[in-house]
């Protein structure tokens, strides 16, 4: 059973099971923001799985979805971090409640599954970790509103000596700034809970930043990797926030599917929440450049010294307990990504920007800028 299974990364990881052999369904509500106000599953659908559309909400869909299956990859949820910040029971009753539903069934039927694997994210760490230069501990966790008002954008401790962002590792204290995140850090506690418990063999991977082909395009709370190339290829300037240097670590969805791969079959995995990166920094600027390159235009990047109000500085992976845990090994260059991204956006029909839908929205409730 794949929730999920017509998104961006539900549907890679169905065409990789369906190629292996796998038998498949999928559990997908085909949510309008995604799929279009029609509801109709993408184009990409694989016709050899079984697709119930349903919500994770619906108590009583899970013991229809759950029969015969022996693996879970839960990869339903509501995305949009902004979004969550003003749809805060919406995004409570699908990431949250729907897994308590998930779970609750799985114990109700005591069901023996060999393996029970749930999306997590970055989010749920907030700042990344960060070293002190004279090697002591760091004690801030967020930036102030003032520095960021007066463009100051590195991060600071309080007695204001700049903190170097290093490789964030699993024991990174949780630091979840939005309900988003925090929806996030409830999945990934309470299957791995519910699973040591009940001797249901679970894992947890941590995503970043994910791009690739059948990023949704319409949704408004899309990744910057996106919003950028869908603006170049309009003509039109990356706007981008801050300064530009603030670091993420984008991962290709081919590097994603082989991580839940492996989640779903090693033995090393169980028990655990893993990040799953690219473990290589890369900045905001370096993101709008690489895609100019890569789509051959000439168009200068604006540097708007505007900065979206709970945005992190940096946060990027160290990838090592995986790597030890199940042998995860990225594969996908920066570089050869967004030429695959761009690729496949250029085979695209024009979307709607949602991009200023969203920003309006944000706007409305005093949330953005
Ligand atoms: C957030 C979430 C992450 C989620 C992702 C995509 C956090 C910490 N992380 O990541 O879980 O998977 O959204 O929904 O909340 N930027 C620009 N110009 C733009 C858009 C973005 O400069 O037009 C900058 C942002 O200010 C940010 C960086 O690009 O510094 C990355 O933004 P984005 O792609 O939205 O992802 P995150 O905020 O890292």
């Amino acid at each position: 059973l794949v929730t999920g299974g017509a998104g961006f990364v539900g549907s890679h990881l169905v065409d990789a099971l369906v190629a292996r052999g796998d038998r498949v369904r999928i559990l997908d509500n085909l949510d309008p923001q995604v799929h279009g106000p029609e509801r109709r599953g993408p184009s990409w659908l694989s016709g050899d799985a079984e697709l119930v559309v349903g919500d994770v909400r619906d108590r009583d869909v899970w013991d229809r979805v759950l029969k015969g299956v022996d693996t879970v990859y839960h990869l339903a949820a509501a995305v949009g971090v902004g979004q969550s910040m003003y749809q805060i029971a919406d995004y409570t009753a699908t990431n949250t409640l729907g897994t308590a539903y998930l779970l609750q069934t799985l114990v109700d039927r005591e069901m023996e599954l060999k393996r029970l694997v749930v999306a997590s994210s970055m989010s749920i760490y907030g700042e990344g970790r960060y070293v002190r230069e004279d090697g002591g501990e760091p004690s801030a966790t967020r930036r102030s509103a003032d520095r960021l008002k007066a463009h100051d954008w590195e991060m600071r401790d309080p007695d204001g000596a700049p903190l170097r962002p290093v490789p964030t590792d699993e024991d990174k204290p949780l630091d979840p700034t939005s309900i988003y995140a925090l929806t996030k850090a409830d999945q990934e506690k309470m299957v791995l809970q519910i699973g040591e418990a009940y001797g249901i063999p679970s894992v947890a991977l941590r995503f970043f930043n994910i791009y690739g082909p059948r990023q949704s395009l319409s949704n408004p709370y899309t990744g910057v990797a996106a919003i950028f190339s869908s603006r170049l290829l309009n003509g039109e300037s990356a706007l981008i926030f801050e300064d530009g240097e603030q670091k993420r670590d984008f991962v290709s969805v081919y590097d994603i599917v082989r991580a839940l791969l492996l989640a779903g079959e090693e033995p090393g995995a169980v028990g655990q929440a893993l990040n799953v990166g690219s473990g290589s920094p890369v900045t905001v600027t370096e993101v709008a450049s690489t895609l100019a390159r890569v789509l051959g235009v000439d168009v200068a990047p604006q540097v708007t010294g505007r900065y979206r109000v709970g945005d992190i500085r940096n946060c990027f992976a160290d990838i090592s307990r995986a790597r030890d845990a199940m042998g995860y090994e990225p594969q996908v260059t920066f570089e050869e990504g967004m030429r695959d991204l761009v690729a496949w956006l250029q085979e695209q029909d024009k979307p709607e920007d949602g991009a200023e839908r969203h920003a309006a929205e944000l706007a409305a409730r005093g949330l953005t800028l």
